[in-house]
């Protein structure tokens, strides 16, 4: 592709229906907000979109737990959500709303556009219904028994237990959490878009590469090639739901877009908003071939990007597909899986009130521990050693020592250069590793790789330093006035490059620099290049970063750890209590005698692969070997559980995981703390033998 002519930016739109954490910012927002502050310093025209994902089971569910309204709801978290990305810089040039009248218009012409195009498959399925409520029930309504763990609470869409994608008919003993029933099955009709018709052409785009101009991340192909491999299905994009936008056809009352076709649209949306604020075209950024569109995303949403949303753009004709999908994966904390609801996160919000003038902090370190090929760590030690090691003692320390250097030796203002320099050698080596470092500073960028770039930009204010040890020019000004003023002229140059440079990842210190520089400072030259005006006055000396004291980290891992306690209380004092969970609704002995529990023994045991939770089994049950797949992977080595005893629900239907084909099901015992036990027959008895 030649150079884009504009871009189009967006990042994922987040619900709103709850506050944002940081594992969300380093994710998809702070990864964007970089490129694209990168792209509009190089002139570019850059468009970046985000907004408030208003729709949605996730937004009702909340307005329940709230005991309030779905409007009052996305009020109140678009208005915080909104709020906290401002406050962290990230520029986006419209933060939108999914619940505004254009959207809604968009959204529907755009179904209806594919609708009369015949895209759509219309199917009629049976769906769980909650009687008492009478309303067809949102995946994340139901709740039930995970087939693969044997979690008793797994959702109808996922158990977050061992992370295994579910529908609601998956789950055992399903309960709607509306009504705590069981819920019966009702027919009902739904739009699918056949995402099978689409295997081949994705195939030859995400993982040939045809037509694509850009390397994507290994993270994102291969999460792409493992739904590839497993096959494409039709799928539903309207929902039974009574919020959201809904589906413009007669007959279609009580049915909404589903999110795969409403959130991403969300961005066209948005983009049509900016542009009538802004007297401008929204057509070119979606339409036109020299137009570069890039998701942010994290790994959650891969498949929604790189399968289902370009099969929707390509199915309409009238639009560019996604140039990258640079997707990340997730930013843990402190050892665990962060998560609002489990109380083990930091929110944005809540730092910011905590920690204020610290943004720029936040976002280095997130940048610096991004989790841009697999999963990775916040630890607030770690936080406070890159505020207290790097920004401290690297970036605000050199930025300090030019300034302070500057006012006593420069009277404050911008020296002359000295032409002897021009010939020195090590000044030569300096400005040549500049070039180098700034080179892989654009290079990473441009290649999403964040954390590359960071460090190459933390190197150039290394080199600075590097320079004030070589002339120590505290000592040279006593022998040689002119050279001490060149190298101090020097390093202002550099702290104006590093002041441009710093601002993609760090804003509100790079406007902090650009102060001191004032407006004389002319800053259009290249990195490298002279940028300031002799004799221009220079602000006051100051300080960039502050260190960050043993105590105050003390209080948020005390915190912390005061959170960690009161969960091991908790299954503590549930450890007495038979029955952690409901008892199941009670079943006839007709279907109790249903099921066919016999005697089996582990005969071999592998690794699912890019599955850590599941093992392959062969299990021996007397009359034939069983090949049963199991969700016990995280509790039992493989090689440990050869020649085990099990019991076997031997006429479970077959059921694919990960592509292998599960012939039964083994019984385990969850403790209280989550420990599982194989369960056996005493004595000698032999596989096959049923159990009743
Ligand atoms: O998964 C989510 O968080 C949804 N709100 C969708 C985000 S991606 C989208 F905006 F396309
Ligand atoms: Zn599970």
């Amino acid at each position: 592709m030649q150079e884009p002519k504009r871009y189009l930016i967006t990042s994922a739109l987040p619900y709103a229906n709850g506050p944002l954490h940081i594992g969300h910012i380093a994710g998809a927002y702070l990864p964007a907000d970089i490129y694209v502050r990168y792209l509009r310093r190089m002139g570019k025209d850059v468009v970046f979109i985000c907004g408030s994902d208003e729709h949605g089971a996730a937004i009702t569910i909340q307005a329940k737990k709230e005991q309030t309204t779905p409007e009052a709801i996305i009020n109140k978290y678009h208005a915080i959500i909104g709020k906290a990305f401002q406050d962290l810089g990230i520029s986006f040039d419209i933060y939108h709303r999914t619940s505004s009248p254009i959207h809604h218009e968009t959204s529907q012409a755009f179904f209806v556009q594919l609708y009369e195009k015949g895209v759509f498959e219309e199917r009629e399925s049976e769906q769980y219904y909650d009687e008492a409520y009478s309303q067809f029930l949102a995946d994340r309504y139901i709740m039930g028994t995970c087939p693969v763990c044997a979690n008793p609470q797994a959702y109808g869409d996922q158990c977050e237990k061992c992370g295994t994608s579910l529908s609601p008919t998956d789950l055992i003993n399903p309960v709607s959490t509306l009504s705590m029933q069981a819920p019966v099955k009702r027919k009902t009709k739904h739009w699918y878009l056949p995402l099978n018709n689409f295997q081949t052409w994705l195939e030859q785009w995400i993982i040939a590469g045809e037509g694509r101009t850009e390397d994507w991340k290994k993270n994102v192909l291969g999460q792409c090639a493992s739904w590839l491999k497993e096959g494409l299905h039709p799928r539903a994009i309207t929902r039974d739901l009574d919020w959201g936008v809904k589906v413009p056809l007669p007959g279609a009352e009580g049915k909404v877009l589903y999110v795969w076709l409403d959130a991403p649209i969300g961005y066209i949306s948005a983009t049509k908003q900016w542009a009538m604020d802004h007297g401008k075209d929204w057509k070119p950024y979606w339409q036109d071939a020299d137009s570069k569109l890039v998701h942010f995303i994290g790994k959650d949403n891969i498949v929604f990007h790189c399968l289902i949303f370009p099969c929707i753009l390509k199915s309409h004709g009238e639009y560019i597909l996604p140039t990258n999908v640079p997707a990340n994966e997730f930013m843990n904390l402190e050892g665990d899986k962060m998560s609002t609801s489990r109380n083990w996160s930091v929110q944005v919000h809540t730092y910011l009130e905590e920690f204020p003038g610290k943004e720029d902090v936040l976002r280095y370190v997130l940048c610096a521990n991004m989790p841009e090929t697999k999963d990775s760590e916040f630890t607030w030690k770690d936080f406070q050693a890159r505020n207290n090691n790097e920004l401290v003692a690297i970036f605000g320390n050199y930025a300090n020592r030019v300034m302070v250097l500057t006012q006593k030796f420069a009277a404050g203002r911008v020296p002359a250069f000295d032409k002897a320099l021009d010939s020195d050698k090590l000044v030569a080596d300096y400005r040549a590793q500049i070039d180098q470092l700034y080179a892989v500073y654009q290079q990473s960028i441009l290649a999403y790789r964040f954390r590359d770039a960071l460090m190459a930009f933390m190197d150039i204010v290394r080199l600075g330093n590097k320079l004030l040890t070589d002339f120590e020019p505290w000592k040279l000004i006593k022998t040689d006035e002119p050279k001490t003023l060149g190298i101090l002229r020097i390093c202002l140059e550099s702290l104006a490059d590093i002041a441009v440079l710093c601002e993609p990842f760090m804003p509100f210190s790079a406007q902090r620099l650009l102060g001191y520089f004032g407006a004389d400072a002319a800053f259009t030259g290249a990195i490298g290049e002279q940028k300031l005006v002799e004799g221009a006055n220079l602000g006051e000396p100051f300080y960039l970063f502050e260190k960050i004291e043993d105590a105050v980290i003390q209080t948020k891992l005390d915190a912390l750890e005061a959170v960690r306690l009161s969960r091991n209380q908790v299954a503590e004092q549930s450890k007495p209590v038979v029955v952690l969970t409901p008892v199941k609704p009670e079943i006839t002995y007709d279907d109790f005698a249903k099921l066919d529990l016999r005697n089996g023994v582990i005969l071999a045991a592998e690794a699912v692969k890019g599955a850590d939770k599941l093992l392959k089994l062969t299990v021996d049950l007397g009359f034939e070997q069983r090949t049963i797949v199991s969700g016990i992977a995280l509790h039992f080595a493989p090689q440990d559980i050869v020649g085990k005893k099990v019991v076997v629900l031997a006429n479970l239907a077959p059921r694919k995981m990960r592509g292998v084909e599960s012939n039964g099901m083994i019984l385990m015992a969850e403790q209280a703390d989550g420990s599982l036990q194989f369960v056996a027959a005493e004595g000698d008895g032999a596989p096959g033998d049923s159990i009743s």
